[in-house]
């Protein structure tokens, strides 16, 4: 009860759920999400057509959380609206994930999802694993382009998946057009891009796509993470559900968030380190910091972040 929360008008039974990243690409993977703890069952970021995504090692865990350069690899979006219909038994929210190549990409997969069993769309404007394909979200025209042609594509509500932004004047320029396209959700942030991590003893980055520059993500990435829901928060609240992602690992770092502004929030890291038992335990740890604290549901704490 203290943890429902809703999300586009959408039902969640509990706060935390998957992010779209590891271990959610084949029916099987989403199975197990489905019978978790998670609140809904987000699927991996598909593109129009199958991919084997990046060369190996593309993942790599870290001390404080991990860094990745997948390359997108899934099994192209026909597959995931097949999927859909045979998640439905499980009676949670469908999230599909989209990830386009080029802006009519988006438009075909919104197009498709629209008329699918999932619930809601999660559009990613930021993976930044691709060669020569800057993040979209960093593109503000680019942005526009997007979201003029894909909403008003169906009833279903869009959400957009955004890189971290380190300027207000940035945060302002991006929640103007989420306001603008009436975009139902936000899901901040995907991992920090283009980041390097070195190995001393090999003398050599720890991945090898891209000359090891990958996305950060983890305890290393909280604190941005933390901001963004915040800064979002401050210039979209009601208007907007927010979804925090970004080195969730306890109820502390959820309770953290919620704090911040968050209406849910998503885990990929702990997820892949600790597997599915995660989301109950975190959503369990949540329950007892509310209760503690005398807090009788999410939305009492939501955005309630005191100042010094
Ligand atoms: C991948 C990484 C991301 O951060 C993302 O948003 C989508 C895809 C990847 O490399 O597969």
């Amino acid at each position: 009860m203290f943890i429902k929360t809703k999300i586009a008008g959408v039902e969640f039974n509990s706060y935390v759920l998957n992010a779209s990243g590891p271990n959610d690409s084949t029916l099987e993977e989403l199975e197990i999400i489905a019978k978790s703890g998670s609140a809904a069952i987000m699927m991996k970021s598909c593109t129009v057509e199958p991919r084997k995504g990046n060369p190996e090692p593309r993942y790599v865990r870290l001390p404080l959380g991990s860094i990745q350069s997948m390359g997108l690899p899934n099994k192209g979006y026909q597959e995931y609206i097949k999927f859909a219909p045979q998640l439905k038994k499980f009676n949670k929210p469908i999230i599909a994930s989209v990830a386009g190549l080029c802006t009519d990409d988006y438009v075909k997969m919104v197009e498709a999802f629209q008329k699918s069993d999932v619930n809601l769309i999660e559009v990613n404007l930021s993976c930044p694993n691709l060669e020569a394909k800057p993040q979209v979200a960093y593109d503000f025209e680019q942005t526009e382009e997007v979201l003029s042609r894909i909403s008003g594509l169906g009833k279903k509500p869009l959400g957009l998946k955004l890189p971290p932004y380190f300027e207000f004047a940035h945060f302002q320029q991006i929640a103007e057009l989420i306001r603008k396209y009436k975009v139902s959700f936000i899901s901040c942030i995907n991992s920090v891009g283009n980041t390097l991590i070195i190995d001393p003893e090999t003398e050599t980055p720890v991945i090898k796509p891209k000359k090891g520059f990958g996305g950060l993500c983890g305890d290393y990435i909280k604190p941005i993470a933390l901001a963004s829901v915040r800064a979002f928060y401050e210039l979209l609240k009601d208007k907007v559900s927010i979804m925090g992602v970004g080195g969730v690992k306890s109820g502390t770092d959820a309770f953290e968030f919620l704090l911040a502004g968050a209406d849910a929030v998503q885990i990929a890291t702990t997820f892949e380190k600790e597997g599915a038992s995660c989301f109950e335990r975190i959503n369990k740890e949540l329950e007892e910091l509310l209760k503690r604290k005398g807090y009788a549901s999410v939305q009492e704490a939501k955005g309630k972040l005191k100042y010094l």
